[in-house]
């Protein structure tokens, strides 16, 4: 996850955002770089790898001053090079930006600005920024007026600092969409900006968080808020508990909310350096897969628990679908007893946040004592299923403290689908250009899942109308099934609910019995391929006195003359709708079980990781 630190004031702004970037470095990152205003212009240090290069560097070739901003990042757009690091300087040598989020329309401007004569020098969507910025500076605008304009352009969820050697005296920053925090942390004559609150905590606890679509001008005196349109907007700072660990939910009442609105970052950071845009190629270098490796390969068995096996079944067929592979998925408790049928035309891929869930540990041990290859998809950097793996895929959601699992949830079904485009691409079983396709959508999906997260306000309305009832069923279909599973395991687990999932279509087949106005249905009726088929369950359940809350695909108003309440998602690409369509219903579980007064952190009788049988 890429981190961001500035600061303005009387002391050295070099040490200052080093710190900060260090208590930052748990995000994960591959390069990282820093800008000050020296003297009468800006010095720029940045390194591939970790920050222990960018001290050297620094002290090799010291810098200071009294206005900075620095950045980890993980590569997105563009190899980990010098080059790509952060901060990106333009032309001029007179603006500095550092940049978390995808642009994801960078390629129209980077071509827009390549005719305008500008020449880039890396090969990332950041830098497009910087160009729009001193486009704007040569018409004679502001550095505030500047930004402003050049944020206009930028298609995406975005959060951005920057400043200029011509002013400065101030820091300017933007949050659009979800593409992490911005938090401005006000000290005395000296002020602060960071992604993540524990890059300021040793400053200062008052900090007050950027909202979506405003922009604020910091000066060690104080800051200024305006909307993208230029209007005068408000900002309030709030003084952090004292408490670390409380400190760290920032904004947030829980982790556990803290960890949904973080997805957009997180899957933002799980795409990061694995997509290559222009071309649409995927590539996953801690895999170790190339086209000899996957020729012979026959099938693929995933094994997890709880919420990643039911991330297995979105993945068998985001994979069956994409490279033609056939998938079989098993629970670790079961497999492990089952004495399966694995040889070593097979693989065995684990999906556990984690990483040290002891029956998915043992159902890999089990793959590997059968031959086959081992693979894993895995949050906790460092755990034994990353360990012990042939080749992993890091989640890269960042530490995942709720134990309801939720961002590590969203991460695990993208690392799939990244790994079934590269597969399609090494087994050469679909088209280049269909695969290309598949991979560019996935540069929508920050943005998407934070329009969707931009709606709380009305699941915790419908949550509060619904928090009651002690039995709920969640129908599904296809891809969304097991979205179904998930949403009804997020209810029971943190808010003691019975709450059952099912195939929409098993429903005649006995669990109809169950219906009536004491057993809430929830239906993820979107408009796919299956719509009419879920259409008629939810005619059904209405007929026998369910009451049916529909998530729904935004504009479809037929849905709202059968359900009784209806939750809208925006219209997605049908593979990734997985993706978007969990969302409110993790948000209806938080806030149901806040209502409850449940301890949404630690239910009763869990464990963030289940080490014994
Ligand atoms: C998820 O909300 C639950 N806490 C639980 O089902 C969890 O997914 C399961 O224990 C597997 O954990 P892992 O992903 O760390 O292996």
């Amino acid at each position: 996850m890429c981190g961001i630190v500035g600061y303005i004031g009387p002391r050295d702004a070099t040490p200052i955002i080093l710190e900060g970037l260090k208590r930052l470095e748990y995000r994960g990152y591959d390069s990282a770089g820093i800008a000050v205003m020296a003297n009468s212009h800006i010095e720029v240090r940045r390194e591939p790898g970790k920050l222990i290069r960018l001290e050297e560097a620094i002290d090799a070739d010291p810098i200071s001053g009294h206005i900075g901003i620095g950045h980890t990042r993980w590569a997105t757009h563009g190899k980990v090079t010098q080059v790509n690091a952060h901060p990106h300087i333009g032309m001029t040598g007179e603006v500095v930006v550092v940049h978390n989020g995808i642009v994801e329309n960078f390629l129209e401007l980077r071509a827009e600005l390549e005719a305008e004569g500008v020449e880039f020098k890396s090969e990332t969507d950041t830098e497009t920024i910087v160009h729009l910025i001193e486009r704007y500076l040569a018409a004679g605008k502001s550095l505030e007026e500047a930004a402003r304009l050049s944020f206009h352009h930028l298609k995406g969820a975005q959060a951005i600092v920057t400043f200029s050697a011509a002013e400065p005296d101030h820091l300017v920053a933007c949050r659009i969409g979800n593409a992490g925090g911005v938090a401005v942390g006000v000290g005395e004559d000296e002020m602060f900006i960071a992604s993540d609150i524990p890059a300021i905590l040793m400053h200062t606890r008052r900090v007050a968080f950027l909202e979506n679509r405003q922009m604020v001008t910091i000066t060690r005196e104080g800051y200024r808020v305006q909307n993208l349109e230029g209007e005068e907007s408000s900002l309030h700072a709030t003084v952090l508990p004292y408490d670390p660990i409380s400190a760290e939910k920032g904004e947030y009442k829980h982790f556990m909310q803290k960890e949904i609105f973080e997805q957009p970052r997180a899957i933002t950071d799980t795409l990061r350096g694995r997509v290559d845009f222009a071309e649409g190629i995927v590539a996953l270098e801690d895999m170790h897969l190339d086209r000899e490796a996957v020729q012979g390969l026959s099938r693929l068995v995933t094994v997890a628990c709880g919420t990643s096996y039911y991330s297995g079944l979105v993945g068998k067929a985001l994979i069956e679908n994409i490279a033609r592979l056939p998938v079989e998925v098993a629970i670790g408790s079961e497999f492990r007893y089952a004495d399966p049928l694995i040889d070593e035309s097979m693989a065995v891929l684990a999906i556990t946040q984690s990483g040290e869930t002891v029956d998915t540990l043992a159902a890999m041990e089990e793959g590997r004592s059968k031959g086959a290859r081992l693979w894993s998809i895995v949050n906790q950097i460092g755990s034994q299923a990353m360990r012990i793996a042939d080749g992993y895929i890091s989640m890269l959601a960042g530490p995942e403290i709720g134990v309801a699992s939720t961002k590590a949830f969203t991460t695990s079904i993208v690392d799939q689908y990244l790994l079934a485009c590269l597969l399609a691409d090494l087994r050469e079983s679909r088209p280049r250009a269909e695969v290309a396709e598949l991979a560019r959508d996935l540069a929508r999906l920050p943005n998407l899942v934070g329009e969707v997260l931009d709606r709380d306000a009305e699941y915790q309305e419908l949550a509060t109308e619904f928090a009651h009832y002690e039995n709920f069923l969640y129908l599904g279909r296809g891809l969304n099934y097991p979205i179904a599973l998930e949403g009804a395991l997020k209810l029971k687990e943190i808010s003691y609910i019975h709450a059952e999932g099912y195939p929409a279509g098993e429903m005649k087949h006995g669990p109809i019995a169950l219906i009536d106005e004491n057993m809430p249905v929830l239906a993820i009726c979107v408009q796919d391929h299956v719509y009419d088929k879920m259409i008629s369950q939810v005619e059904q359940a209405h007929a026998r006195g369910g009451i049916v809350i529909a998530v729904a695909t935004e504009g479809d108003e037929y849905i709202a003359t059968k359900a009784d309440h209806v939750i809208y998602v925006p219209q997605t690409p049908p593979l990734l709708s997985p993706v978007v369509n969990v969302l409110p219903l993790q948000l209806f579980a938080y806030h149901i079980a806040v209502w409850r007064g449940a301890d949404v952190d630690q239910p009763r009788n869990l464990a963030k990781s289940v080490t014994v049988e």
